[in-house]
């Protein structure tokens, strides 16, 4: 398959650089005459009439009974869609498709990190999300209860979002990455009756012991009555009777039956914490109704889907929004066939990705910039050994992609043939909202293009909130849409103040700087707040703090975003100690397993720098962009706010000394 000119070193490097003056691609023709979508008037029609569209789109779904309003925005900016009517998410999710006979197509190639194989099809989904869903009522779980699920990337932690929906039961899943504490935290503000979890998670051949760490932790929730115990890699775990059940004996008890119950189509779905700007995870809400029709119509027209045909791989973990949207509600109510690796992308190998895409023919693949970024170092030789022919789209999710990974992306993965689909969005926003059709619009690396049909966003001047035509600004959104979140779980007044503070109650504020381009596409930048965004992963630079500060020889913690090649950004902590105490190599460590305890692995500090004193203004605050300056080695603005100014001398001395010391 390799012959140097396309993947060898020196000339894909220089192909890359050529490319880069290129300003946009335009959808290849076969891809064109394929595509679902093709004609451009749609999106004038999703313009003239919104609500019109997305009834529409609505109606793709099946309905128990029919809506009466489209949209009630009587109280903004808490709005309300397809009010009036009914449906049941697992029954669009799973049974729709038995019924219209194709129960035997797979839902998910699962593959397990051994090698092990398992095809799940909707008929499967069908019987274990039914006895599932059975033993959860059993166990007193009525709708409207929280339960949480902390589960790895197996199909039972589709089945348990599955038997959730069913019963109208609200699901709270927490990323496996995540600490015991963490889960503790999130299962404590959202006072979940039940959590799903695991004996043990194999991470690259090591297997982790999942339900004692959890039990470590959990022990006095009042709450929480029960936890439920997949056996997945037979490791021992501790049980407490009477609180503690195995997952395949509830199921095995449990009737075979259980008939989807309809649901208003504001009846909660989930919620999903995320980092905002405080050491407080916000509880994103989402409802039943908006939400299914936002995943569906993004998911089959953003991708193109051809259920039949299409074997679809959305590399995320479910327990982000983006597996949730892009997973499992998505892909499952198009009745598409999915691929789902437990793993990490370098093991067994460095080529396993590549190795899976050749052995189910995957035609479109849904990954993150970071993931590129490491393949691209990793080197062309590894995907260029399999057969990627198959492949037909690829997208791109969770932070911005620069420029050189999306051409190596385009070139080394889609053999110059896939078009990219660059697709912004948020938990918060529940699907897509700026993206390329990829039938339609010309791409520019770099770019996420334009919003989605019937989707509104602005880039406004940050202090008038004007609309900008061609310029940098802060990205809203300004007409609601049917998948956006409902509310901050149990915090409406944070929800009000967080996004429709700025603006008004009609604007929804993203939190992204963003620019438009003289054709009207958006670039987007990056958070505005104090969110960093580490391998597409979000953490609130508050959350680290606090983390940090509970290690006993720490006085105070500023921890900031620093840019970074491969990850796009890293966590950089500016980090006072008590006393005398020397910042010594044990103790850095001990601060990045206190943030690993904590909050999970993935937000460990990847530089520490140890600061005799931090920057403040004179009522205390903190001044983060000073330490960003710094950091990025930039030029410092304004010092003169500053309580005592001589601080930032010392640390940039200390910054040199550091870098010294790393060359
Ligand atoms: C960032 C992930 C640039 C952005 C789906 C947003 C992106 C935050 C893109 C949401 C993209 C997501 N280009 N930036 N295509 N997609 N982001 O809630 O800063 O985990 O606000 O949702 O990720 O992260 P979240």
């Amino acid at each position: 398959m390799s012959d140097s000119a396309t993947t060898g070193g020196e000339s894909l490097e220089h192909e890359l650089e050529t490319l880069l003056s290129v300003e946009r691609f335009d959808p290849p023709e076969p891809f064109k005459e394929q595509a679902l979508l093709d004609d451009p008037e749609v999106y004038e029609r999703a313009r003239r009439d919104p609500q019109g569209w997305w009834a529409e789109q609505a109606a793709a779904l099946d309905w128990s009974r029919e809506w009466d309003t489209v949209l009630d925005d009587a109280n903004p900016p808490f709005y309300k869609w397809f009010t009036g009517g009914k449906l049941n998410a697992s029954y669009n999710c799973v049974d729709r498709h038995v019924e219209a006979g194709i129960g035997d197509r797979v839902a998910y190639h699962w593959r397990g990190e051994e090698g092990e194989e398992r095809d799940v099809t909707y008929a499967d989904l069908h019987r274990d999300v039914q006895r599932f869903a059975n033993a959860l009522k059993d166990l007193g779980v009525a709708p409207g209860d929280i339960v949480g699920i902390y589960l790895p990337m197996i199909p039972e932690v589709v089945v348990s979002m599955l038997a959730c929906a069913r019963i109208g039961a609200v699901h709270n899943v927490v990323f496996g990455g995540f600490s015991a504490e963490s889960v503790r935290e999130r299962m404590e503000f959202s006072e979940a009756k039940v959590l799903i979890t695991v004996d043990g998670a194999r991470r690259k051949g090591r297997t982790a012991p999942i339900k004692a760490t959890v039990d470590d932790v959990m022990g006095d929730l009042a709450t929480l009555e029960t936890i439920v115990v997949v056996r997945s890699t037979g490791i021992d775990a501790p049980m407490t009777d009477g609180r503690d059940h195995f997952y395949d004996e509830i199921c095995d008890a449990a009737d075979p039956v259980c008939p989807p119950e309809p649901f208003d189509a504001e009846h909660p779905l989930f919620i999903l914490y995320t980092s905002g700007s405080t050491a407080k995870p916000k509880g994103i809400l989402h409802t039943t109704g908006g939400y299914l029709t936002g995943v569906a119509a993004t998911h089959r027209h953003v991708f193109d889907l051809k259920p039949e045909s299409d074997v679809y791989w959305c590399a995320a973990d479910v327990g982000w929004i983006t597996g949730h949207s892009y997973i499992v509600y998505g892909p499952l109510l198009n009745g598409a066939t999915s691929v789902m690796w437990e793993g990490a992308p370098d093991f067994p190998h460095q080529g396993i990705w590549w190795e899976l895409v050749e052995r189910y023919k995957a035609t479109i693949l849904y990954a993150a910039p970071t993931a590129i970024r490491t393949f691209m170092k990793w080197g062309a030789e590894l995907p260029g050994k399999y057969d990627l022919s198959s492949l037909r789209l690829l997208g791109s999710v969770g932070e911005p992609i620069n420029p050189k990974a999306w051409l190596w992306y385009r070139r080394v993965i889609g053999g110059d043939r896939c078009p990219i689909v660059d697709t912004w969005w948020q938990t918060e926003t529940g699907a897509i909202m700026i993206t390329p059709l990829p039938g339609i619009v010309a791409t520019k690396p770099g770019s996420a293009t334009l919003p989605f049909p019937g989707i509104f966003a602005e880039v406004v001047d940050e202090s008038t909130g004007e609309p900008i035509d061609e310029g940098q600004g802060l990205l809203v959104l300004t007409q609601p849409w049917p998948s956006m979140l409902r509310t901050l779980y149990k915090e409406d007044d944070r929800f009000v103040e967080t996004y429709f503070a700025r603006f008004g109650e009609r604007t929804y504020l993203v939190g992204d700087a963003a620019r438009k381009d003289k054709d009207g596409y958006f670039w987007i930048i990056g958070r505005i707040d104090d969110v960093v965004n580490v391998s597409g992963h979000r953490l609130s630079t508050a959350e680290v703090e606090s983390a940090i500060v509970a290690h006993e020889r720490v006085a105070e913690a500023a921890v900031i975003g620093q840019s970074d090649e491969d990850t796009g950004q890293a966590i950089a902590a500016f980090v006072t100690l008590r006393g005398e105490i020397e910042g010594t190599d044990v103790v850095v460590e001990e601060i990045r397993a206190v943030v690993a305890e904590r909050i999970g692995r993935f937000a460990r500090p990847k530089r520490i720098i140890w600061a005799d004193d931090l920057p403040k203004t004179r009522s205390g605050k903190i001044m983060r962009r000073l330490l960003r300056d710094i950091a990025e080695g930039r030029a410092l603005g304004d010092v003169t706010t500053l309580r005592d100014p001589g601080v930032m001398g010392a640390l940039e001395q200390k910054i040199k000394e550091g870098q010294a010391q790393e060359n």
